[in-house]
């Protein structure tokens, strides 16, 4: 018996849209364009990006939008490809690498996966990729 992955204690959950729902990821691929960004509700409801990797795939990261200055929901700049900060001044590049403060630390990234055109969100505990650092917010 395998449980399912949301909600489960696992720490993994399924990618919801704004109004609660499934992700369908060929649905977000569709509505979607290459090299987007866009939010879904991720771990603890927190939100968090989706990257469209190509018209067939999502990234296999997802890249939370909460700034880690202040905790302003940070917007993807698609003109610049980077999240800049309404609140500050902060900017991220598109894998949500801190670019400038007055943000201390990179965006926190976590894992994603495909199960049945759903999206699973679960923890990033390992060395994060953009630093070659251990994850600070693990
Ligand atoms: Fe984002 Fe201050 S909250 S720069």
């Amino acid at each position: 018996f395998i449980p399912p992955a949301s909600g489960g204690a696992g720490g993994g959950a399924t990618a919801k849209d704004e109004l609660g729902n499934d992700v369908s990821v060929s649905k977000f691929l569709a509505s979607h364009n290459v090299g987007d960004r866009a939010l879904v509700q991720g771990l603890k409801g927190d939100p968090t990006y989706l990257v469209v990797e190509s018209k067939e795939a999502i990234g296999d990261y997802g890249i939370n939008a909460i700034c880690t200055h202040l905790g302003c929901v940070v917007p993807w700049n698609v003109a610049e490809n980077k999240f800049k900060c309404p609140c500050h001044g902060s900017q991220y590049d598109a894998t949500g690498k801190v670019v400038r403060g007055p943000a201390p630390k990179s965006l926190p990234l976590a894992h994603t996966t495909v199960q049945d055109d759903k999206v699973v969100i679960s923890p990033w505990t390992e060395t994060d990729f953009r630093t070659g650092e251990e994850p600070w917010w693990a």
